[in-house]
């Protein structure tokens, strides 16, 4: 008989739990036979005592099953089913270019994305800022927009692995979130739903990182790949860094623009460059549909020059209701802010330093509304032009442009930028862009 208190004794004391009993306790939590109660207790004997390899990938498994997991096989894609997650970071917009490179390449990429959590950003609050663009898509266009162009990008429906969902909400209130273990299951349980054939994972490292330290970040990134190629999906992943902004813009509309001008060629920071083009290139060496790096490189260099996958983002974004000339025309359709005003720093020397979450927190503070919950996000709010590590600073260059709806807002966001930011007289050592890879 299954008893979750005595599932919940057993990790407690430090023992392994059988691939049965996790599918019991996760079908009880699913079905809420296992109280909150019992959830926070287990999240917390599994913080102390851990999990091992197959304990993360029994409860990684059944919790994909405990809802929806897509299934291609009765409508066949003629191509691999391929997908990246990212732990976060400020100015990430790498999954509205990915997904375009990757579909123009001969993938498929069904993409279930989130909002911004804390001081990072959101890829379906980005794509909210596009007028008429359903982030909530019914899962016949969700599949219809997949077939037809390669790629659509939406939310996660209740059906989709609804026993993450209970778990994490009470691992937010009972101070079990930093489990490596729970951590893993969480992300790859909703990924592995989407029925994937190979995963990409960006594991952010820096002062912006979800993780608090380098060898966190390597832990859960280990983590994952062991779980999800032993749950059958091929994955690499690639720790990147997070101790600066990784695009030239942070905010929703503002990211939208500049991934616009990166497919087109109008505009491309070389550091989100070379990010989406590692990652990219690891998902299509993982499907086979490049022999190696290097030529999936080319491939994805001609899918950019030939303006393939700019055409197949504007599809996607017709194709889920927005415009049908927004690359054309994206100024006339993305939202602005009333304010758009440089900031200026009195130091002069090199920027040495940025506090990224810090960053993140000011792009946060600039979109929310006046002063009520209820107030909806501004999502033309954000900073553009942000200076990089190494820059020459001194009083008369702008620092960033920051768009905001009032004074107010602004002057407390360019506060909020100033104090993130370390100007030293001597030439900072640049970080690496990509730290380790791991398959
Ligand atoms: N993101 C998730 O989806 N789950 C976690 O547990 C942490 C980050």
């Amino acid at each position: 008989m299954f008893l979750p208190q005595e599932v919940i004794r057993r990790k407690r004391e430090g023992e392994a739990l059988s691939e049965q009993e996790i599918r019991c306790f996760i079908a009880g939590v699913t079905d809420h036979s296992v109280s909150e109660g019992q959830i926070g207790a287990f999240a917390m004997a599994v913080y102390f005592q851990g999990m091992n390899l197959d304990e993360r990938i029994a409860l990684t498994c059944a919790m994909r099953d405990s809802g929806q997991v897509l299934d291609w096989a009765s409508d066949p894609l003629p191509g691999p089913i391929l997908d990246k997650h990212s732990t976060g970071g400020v100015g990430d917009v790498v999954s509205l270019m990915l997904g375009p490179m990757i579909a123009a390449c001969g993938g498929f990429v069904p993409m279930i994305s989130g909002r911004s959590l804390g001081h990072t950003g959101g890829t379906l609050d980005k794509l909210d800022s596009i007028p008429g663009y359903t982030t909530s898509a019914s899962e016949s266009l969700f599949r219809r927009v997949v077939k037809e162009t390669g790629v659509a990008i939406v939310g996660q429906t209740g059906e989709l692995a609804p026993a993450d969902k209970r778990i994490y909400s009470v691992r937010d209130v009972t101070a079990t979130v930093e489990s490596i273990a729970m951590i893993t299951a969480s992300i790859l349980s909703k990924k592995l739903a989407e029925g994937l054939n190979a995963l990409v994972m960006d594991v952010k490292v820096g002062s912006g990182a979800f993780m608090p330290t380098f060898e966190q970040s390597v832990e859960l990134a280990q983590s994952i790949v062991q779980v999800a190629n032993g749950a059958g999906v091929k994955t690499t992943a690639l720790l990147t860094d997070m101790n600066q902004c990784l695009a030239s813009s942070a905010g929703n509309a503002v990211e939208v623009r500049e991934a616009v001008q990166f497919l087109t060629g109008e505009y491309r920071n070389e550091r989100l460059l070379e990010i989406t083009m590692a990652q990219s290139a690891e998902l299509l060496v993982s499907a086979g549909l490049a022999g190696g790096i290097e030529q999936a490189r080319e491939q994805l260099q001609s899918v950019l020059d030939s303006g393939w996958a700019a055409d197949v983002f504007g599809r996607m974004i017709h194709g889920l209701g927005g415009p049908s000339d927004f690359v054309e025309r994206y100024d006339d359709y993305l939202p602005t802010s009333a304010i758009i005003k440089p900031v200026y720093m009195e130091a002069e020397g090199y920027l040495a330093a940025m506090d990224t979450r810090e960053v993140g927190m000011a792009v946060v503070q600039l979109g929310k509304g006046h002063t009520v919950a209820s107030d909806t996000i501004d999502y033309g709010a954000g900073i553009t032009d942000i200076c990089r590590l190494g820059d020459r600073i001194d009083p008369s260059r702008p620092v960033a442009m920051l768009h905001a709806r009032s004074d107010a807002s602004w002057n407390q966001a360019a506060d909020m930028l100033r104090g993130a930011l370390t100007v030293t007289e001597q030439v900072p050592q640049p970080h690496s862009l990509i730290y380790k890879k791991l398959s």
